[in-house]
């Protein structure tokens, strides 16, 4: 019988270094795969991954307590997040989760579907003026929607001066965690190029978000988006409400964690229909049943369960939160090895999502396997992309309404095309993104 106190199995330090930092989601997929569900990497520090689904519940549920978010990748993030939902954790963060948690109810993201649909509705027009002049970069197209989405449900009109300009500032900070530009903001009294871009795009997205917090409190007219609810939001025991700093954070945290993990969920998913026209066309067939040409409204959706799976199924390949990673309070034992306190673990949905076990055939793309009502169940933390336990997305209900709302538009209007010979590749950035962009062909339908 194996020591059951072993470390897991761990190729030599630096194995596969240059892939590790060039590709981290297949070179992390290459050591599971080598190494099973409990592994070790040895680099500058050592990463533990965890990916049997079993383990993987241990972690995000019953004893989520015990992994906490110290980890390098949330220290980053929460320089420009600060204490927003995201990065916080402990006491506090069980505090925010509870203030938080009914701004999402189902009746509140539900009312969503008419601007989500007028939006998209409008980035298609525009579209339409321009098929003629060669593809369309999807990446940047649905970065944008998203924001705006993300902008016009959750903080109103207030954002749109400044739309262009967040949108903007976000893209500079927002980089890889692992970027050594992104660690070195750890620093950011280092005066490099790149800190010092970053220290002005910081201070700017500052001015802005308390200059709208502040408009929103002084007009004190009662939009009841989630602005107001930050703003209104009290604490049941104490009464207290949120200081200016938690608003920001919490703002900043929700247009950031709002806007590209959705966005990338539309790119992977167009890119997928480009690829199975077959699938594509069924998709439309089952829209133009259920809708005759209209846009979908939230109410449309259980008529038209394909499109939901073909979400689902996208988001299984490619999930745009490729990794989660925690770090251990205490030694843990995870099957024949224990890895021990204060490591750094990751979860890797891109990894989980292709287990031999539960995932046959995992390249595949293949919607039917969320068909409702399967004659099997799958074990439920085999399929990960908003997470899952109590630190689950918040914005699950939302992003799963804003992704087949904009997909229906597209689909019942565009059959999609890839560029030919274009070089398709995922890029693990803070999401996992499309290497060398991603440029597609969209025609009518009709014609
Ligand atoms: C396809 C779209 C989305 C995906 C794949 C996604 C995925 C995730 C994942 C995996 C986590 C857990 C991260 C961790 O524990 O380390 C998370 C957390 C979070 N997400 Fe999302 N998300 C999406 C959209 C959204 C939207 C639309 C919002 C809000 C408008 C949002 C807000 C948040 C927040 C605030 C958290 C932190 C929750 C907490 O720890 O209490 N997300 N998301």
């Amino acid at each position: 019988m194996a020591d059951p106190h072993q470390l897991p199995p761990t190729p030599r330090r630096f194995w596969h270094f240059r892939r590790a930092v060039d590709d981290p989601p297949n070179f992390m997929y290459e050591l599971i795969k080598r190494y099973g569900d409990v592994a070790r990497w040895q680099g500058f520090f050592d990463m533990y991954f965890v990916n049997h689904p079993d383990y993987v519940r241990r972690v995000l549920s019953p004893s989520y307590e015990h992994f906490s978010k110290d980890i390098i990748d949330y220290r980053v993030l929460s320089r420009i997040m600060g204490n927003g939902l995201v990065s916080n954790d402990g006491p506090h963060w069980v505090k925010q989760r509870k203030l938080m948690q009914p701004m999402f109810a189902n009746r509140t993201v539900n009312s969503f579907d008419m601007p989500i649909n007028v939006l998209t509705k409008t980035m298609l027009d525009s579209w339409d003026q321009r098929l003629a002049d060669g593809p369309i970069w999807v990446g940047q197209q649905m970065g944008r929607l998203t924001f705006q989405i993300v902008g016009a449900t959750l903080f109103g009109s207030d954002i749109d001066q400044y739309a262009d300009e967040i949108a903007e500032i976000l893209e500079i900070v927002n980089l890889q965690t692992q970027d050594i530009r992104a660690l070195l903001t750890l620093y950011s009294w280092l005066p490099t190029p790149y800190n010092l871009k970053w220290r002005k795009a910081k201070r700017r997205l500052d001015e802005i978000v308390y200059a709208i917090i502040t408009a929103r409190r002084r007009e004190g007219d009662q939009k009841n988006d989630i602005l107001d609810r930050l703003i209104g939001a009290r604490d049941p025991g104490t009464n207290e409400e949120m200081d200016e700093e938690q608003v920001r954070d919490e703002v900043v945290t929700l247009m950031l964690a709002g806007h590209e993990t959705s966005s990338m969920a539309l790119a992977w998913t167009l890119y997928l229909l480009a690829q199975h026209p077959e699938i594509a066309d069924r998709l439309a067939e089952a829209l133009d049943q259920a809708l005759a040409g209209r846009p979908a409204g939230h109410k449309d959706l259980n008529s038209v369960p394909y499109l939901k799976q073909v979400v689902q199924e996208s988001m299984r390949i490619y999930p745009p939160v490729w990794a989660i990673g925690r770090r251990s309070q205490q030694a843990e034992v995870f099957g024949d090895y224990e890895i021990p306190a204060q490591s750094y673990i990751a979860i890797v949905p891109y990894a989980l999502h292709r287990h031999p076990e539960f995932w046959p055939d995992p390249e595949r793309f293949d919607p039917d396997r969320f068909q409702p009502n399967p004659s099997e169940s799958r074990h439920s933390y085999c399929y990960l992309p908003f997470a899952a336990g109590p630190r689950a997305c918040i914005g699950l209900g939302m992003a799963m309404l804003e992704i087949q709302l904009v997909l229906a538009q597209i689909v019942q209007r565009y059959r999609i095309k890839l560029v030919p010979g274009h070089p398709v590749e995922v890029q693990g950035m803070v999401t996992l993104k499309q290497r060398y962009g991603l440029p597609l062909i969209f025609s009518p339908r009709g014609d």
